[in-house]
């Protein structure tokens, strides 16, 4: 099953993502993470990355879709995978298309998790993550079972950078802007399966996978 999540910044996209690729035994390819990764790193990519992401705006789509494309070829993802926070504009979309199709392949559901911008801010300043295994949860809604400290394998869990409530505002915009558009793209393609993000994690699951076929 191939899948994409879609949603606005502290939806709960990943939180779901992770769900789903536990219940179907496919890879989560989160592109938030594998720049936070290349961030850490300190790699060419996590630099150039790290420019637009402490401001809330998009890293450019040619530093974005090869590195998906590469990704969802790897021999892991034959049975399918949950595509986390990517596509994120319409070329990103076209783009992956594109390399879809060049593979006789096309996605089978686009899941947009929908919350309202009130409770977004909300929610993502009292996220954490672990900085060791990116699992995450929310001091109030998810906590760990040991504050700051991660229940799966026991590492700091930090903050992230971009969670600070004015680069959220701007994260938010952008993602009106940008990424909302994908929507319709979705549902003019037929695959679009809407859920209500405010709901419990585990009831959004429920209704996640019973969409799903
Ligand atoms: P990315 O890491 O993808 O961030 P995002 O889309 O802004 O989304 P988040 O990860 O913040 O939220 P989420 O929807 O995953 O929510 P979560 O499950 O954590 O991207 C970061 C940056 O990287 C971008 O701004 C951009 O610069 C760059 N980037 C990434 N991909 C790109 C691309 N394709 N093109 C260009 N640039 C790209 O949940 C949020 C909080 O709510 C958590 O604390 C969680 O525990 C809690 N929560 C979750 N579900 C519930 C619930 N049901 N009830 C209560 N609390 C809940
Ligand atoms: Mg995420």
């Amino acid at each position: 099953m191939k899948i994409i999540m879609l949603g606005a910044p502290g939806a709960g996209k990943g939180t779901q993502a992770k769900m789903i690729a536990d219940a179907y035994n496919i890879p989560h390819i989160s592109t938030g993470d594998i720049f936070r990764a290349n961030i850490k790193n300190n790699t060419e990519l996590g630099i150039k990355a790290k420019k637009y992401m402490d401001q809330g705006l998009l890293v450019p789509d040619e530093l974005t879709c090869d590195l998906v494309v590469d990704r969802i070829c790897q021999e892991d993802c034959a049975d399918g995978y949950v595509l986390d926070g990517f596509p994120r504009t319409i070329p990103q979309a076209v783009c992956l298309d594109k390399a879809l199709e060049g593979m006789s392949d096309k996605i089978d559901y686009a899941v947009n998790v929908k919350v309202p911008d009130e409770n977004i801010v909300r929610r993502m300043s009292g996220r954490r993550a672990c900085a060791k295994c990116g699992a995450t949860y929310h001091i109030v809604h998810i906590p760990p079972k040991k504050e700051g400290i991660c229940d799966r394998c026991s590492s700091e869990l930090i903050l992230r950078d971009d969670d600070k409530p004015e680069t959220v505002l701007k994260r938010l915009s952008v993602y009106h802007a940008q990424t909302q558009p994908l929507i319709e793209y979705y549902d003019e393609k037929g695959v679009l399966v809407e859920v209500d993000g405010t709901q419990e994690m585990n009831d959004v699951f429920a209704e996640i996978t019973g969409a799903l076929k």
